[in-house]
């Protein structure tokens, strides 16, 4: 990836416009990250959730015994607190019973310890606490993480509601700079979301964008400028949605997709050609 291809968030972190996801990989963890950094990606997404993620694998791909060479400093990595009602039970990365500020710090340190590391580049509340008082217990556990140097930004995922993001964003003493959301017809593509996250300098990323978007991929717009491109239309729609300020996450297994994925910076789509995709979203 060249230098245009990275972003600089609110908290000056440079971030890549397309980021590797590591769920559901299991033992191939390891491999699959090594080879998608040695493809070229430079950004890295897990969570400390053994339920879906297997977070050790990911540290060994960085810099563990099955590096693949790239400094650490050269990858954003970010990975997630899951809340309580996000685990398996029987797999759970801290003590249940502990408040809500034990959890995160435990889980944060779980999370140095699988991944390797000194420090992460974002770490991610994986879904808001139902409760106002115990999210902003938890995002001020977070908070404090990053204010001890142990996270360089902040960020939060499965926020759908715009007012609840809005009440986070301005509670909260170290604002979210990332946003990660499922992208797809049934929440509007977050457009009212999106605008707040575009105002507030906050990053929006992107997961389900192939696997909820069937019918976009097959529209005549995206497969028409794949013809145009000769790319795929997936790689029309990944492009697309940079071109947006969007990062989507990738979780491919394959190489040939690992490639597609970066190949999207490549070329560009006229403003013109977004505008038309930008039609079909609404
Ligand atoms: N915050 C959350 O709650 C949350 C939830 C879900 C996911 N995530 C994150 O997002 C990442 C991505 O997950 P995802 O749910 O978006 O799905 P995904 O794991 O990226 O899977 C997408 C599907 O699309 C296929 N695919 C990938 N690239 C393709 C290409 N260029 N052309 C055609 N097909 C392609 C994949 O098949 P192949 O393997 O054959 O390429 C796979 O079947 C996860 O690994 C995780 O890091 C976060």
């Amino acid at each position: 990836m060249s230098e245009s291809d990275f972003i600089t968030s609110a908290y000056g972190v440079r971030m890549p416009k397309i980021i590797y996801g590591t769920a559901w990989k299991k033992e191939q963890t390891a491999m699959l990250v090594k080879l998608a950094l040695a493809t070229g990606f430079r950004g890295i997404d897990t969570a400390c959730q053994p339920k879906h993620y297997f977070e050790a694998g990911v540290g060994d791909a960085i810099t563990g015994n099955l590096s693949a060479g790239i400094a650490r400093e050269a990858i954003y990595l970010q990975t997630k607190f899951t809340p309580l009602n996000g685990h398996d039970p029987v797999r759970i990365p801290y003590d249940a019973n502990a408040d809500s500020s034990t959890q995160v710090r435990q889980s944060f340190e779980k999370s140095l310890e699988n991944l390797k590391t000194s420090y992460l580049d974002g770490l991610v509340l994986h879904s808001p606490l139902a409760d106002k008082t115990e999210l902003l217990q938890v995002w001020q556990a977070m908070e404090s993480i990053f204010e001890a140097g142990g996270c360089r930004q902040l960020g939060i995922s499965n926020c759908y509601d715009l007012t609840l993001f809005e009440y986070l964003y301005d509670k909260a003493k170290i604002k979210p700079a990332v946003l990660q959301n499922r992208f797809y017809r049934t929440t509007g593509y977050d457009k009212a979301l999106r605008a707040y996250c575009d105002r507030q300098h906050v990053v929006y990323q992107s997961f389900w964008t192939l696997s909820a978007n069937g019918d976009i991929l097959e529209l005549p717009v995206l497969t028409n400028l794949g013809l145009d491109y000769q790319r795929s239309a997936a790689q029309i729609f990944f492009r697309y949605l940079t071109q947006q300020g969007i990062i989507p996450l990738t979780g491919t297994t394959s190489l040939m997709h690992m490639r597609e994925s970066l190949a999207i910076f490549e070329f560009e789509l006229t403003d013109n050609e977004c505008a038309q995709i930008t039609t079909c979203l609404n």
